[in-house]
Formats: structure tokens, C-alpha cells, sequence
């Protein structure tokens, strides 16, 4: 392994990367040290969403290189790899609306218990949901219905469930691009102060949990650098 690689957990290196008609990417890099904090600054139709949906494995590459935890990818098991230690919460939201917000966080990784693990241990799953909102410092309540929260809170909801995964990256794709102004002033009072909500990703990494974080919106992170 090159010295410099056990440095960074992530680095991409000359990724390129056409779709019909459209050079996407040309000869892009990138390198993510442990526990820092990203912002991916782009115009419209710069590459942003293409290079991260990359890393969620959501897109193959046509040239470059992908090494993460110190380890090279091939491009065709990027995606079974980078799941395991990469969160991804996309530009469009797709909550569940007839579901509780817990039920929305461990959704097809439902804590079981009984015969067999044969049924949903929901005293755990709202326990559990609710120590993840405490800790973040968000004043919602584990078994709310989803479709009552506002689009502000849903966010908050898919930024929980991207920290709960125990992700070693977190990428939020412009997260609050669907919301207003005054929403985004009201995530911020929401953290309570979200400087504490950014504390939370150091002290994680700082005892081991190694998260680093790449946001595409300035504007969705009102977090002084
Ligand atoms: N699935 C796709 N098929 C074809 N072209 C695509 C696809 N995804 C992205 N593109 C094209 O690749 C280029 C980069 O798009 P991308 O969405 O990565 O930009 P972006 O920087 O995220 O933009 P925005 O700020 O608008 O979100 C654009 O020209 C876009 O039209
Ligand atoms: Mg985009």
C-alpha cells in the first residue's frame, strides 16, 4: 500500500466518466482524509451528483482509480465495497410516508427478536431511534408518522439514518435543495447549534469511527469552516 493512501480514506484519481453525448467528468481527483469535513462547489451540470453517485456505486467509471480504507476497487465490485462504509443522502427524498420515522431510520434492517428472529423487535427499534435523535440533539419523537413531519424534518430524518449506518462517509447531496430558506434557518435552530450536530461527526471520529463528510450546498450546512 503507497504511504500516502493510508492517509486518506478515500481518494479518486483521473476519473472520467461519459454518459451519450456528455463528457461528465474528465480527469477528476479527489482525497478525503479521516474525520474532515468536504465541500464539493460546482455550477449546475458541473459533476457533482455524477462523482458521488460514483462513490455510492450507483455509477461505473470508464477511466481513473478508486481507493478506499487503503484498498484499490475494481470497478465492478465499487458498489458491493463502498456500501459498507459509505452513507449517501440523495438530492430527491424518498421517505416512506405511512411510516413512523423509526420505522422510516431501520427500514430493511429492523431489529428482530421471538423464534427464529422471526418478528420486529419494536420496543428496541423506537428505543434505539430515540437514543439516535437525543444524541444528534433533534427534538423529534421516534414514532411520528413521517408524512406530518415537515420536508425540514424529514431531512433530519435522512441525515439520522445516514449516521445510524455507522458510515465511515457521509455524502449529502444538496439535502436541503427541496427546501426553503426559512426551513433551512429552522434545521439550524433544530441542531441546536449545528456547529454541536458537526461535533457529533469529530467526536466520532476521534474514538474510532474515522467519519469524514462531503456536502454539494453551502447553503445546507450553515457551519462556519
Ligand atoms: N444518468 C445520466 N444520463 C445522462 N447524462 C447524465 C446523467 N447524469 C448526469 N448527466 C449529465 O452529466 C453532467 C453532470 O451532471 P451532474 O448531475 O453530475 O451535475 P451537478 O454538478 O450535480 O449539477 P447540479 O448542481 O444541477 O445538481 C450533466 O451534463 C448531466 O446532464
Ligand atoms: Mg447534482
Amino acid at each position: 500500500m503507497e504511504e500516502a493512501l493510508q492517509t486518506y480514506i478515500l481518494e479518486m484519481r483521473g476519473i472520467t466518466k461519459r454518459f451519450p453525448g456528455v463528457l461528465a467528468l474528465h480527469d477528476v481527483s479527489l482525497s478525503v482524509r479521516p474525520s474532515t469535513v468536504h465541500v464539493l462547489i460546482g455550477e449546475n451540470g458541473a459533476g457533482k451528483s455524477t462523482l458521488m453517485n460514483i462513490l455510492s456505486g450507483s455509477y461505473s467509471i470508464d477511466e481513473g482509480e478508486v481507493y478506499f480504507k487503503g484498498r484499490q476497487l475494481d470497478h465492478m465490485d465499487t458498489k458491493a465495497t463502498l456500501q459498507t462504509g459509505i452513507s449517501m443522502i440523495r438530492q430527491e427524498l424518498s421517505p416512506v410516508p405511512a411510516m413512523t420515522v423509526a420505522e422510516n431510520i431501520f427500514l430493511g434492517r429492523e431489529p428482530m427478536h421471538g423464534p427464529f428472529q422471526m418478528f420486529v423487535d419494536f420496543d428496541k427499534m423506537y428505543a434505539d431511534t430515540q437514543k439516535l435523535l437525543d444524541g444528534l440533539g433533534l427534538k423529534l419523537s421516534g414514532r411520528a408518522v413521517m408524512s406530518e413531519l415537515s420536508i425540514a424534518s424529514q431531512q433530519l430524518i435522512e441525515i439520522t439514518k445516514a449516521i445510524s449506518r455507522d458510515a465511515s462517509l457521509i455524502i449529502m447531496d444538496e439535502p436541503t435543495s427541496a427546501i426553503s430558506d426559512r426551513e433551512v434557518i429552522r434545521i439550524t435552530i433544530e441542531c441546536n447549534p449545528p456547529e454541536r450536530h458537526l461535533q457529533k461527526f469529530r467526536v466520532r471520529g476521534s474514538v474510532g469511527r474515522h467519519s469524514s463528510y462531503i456536502g454539494l450546498k453551502i447553503k445546507s450546512m450553515p457551519i462556519s469552516f
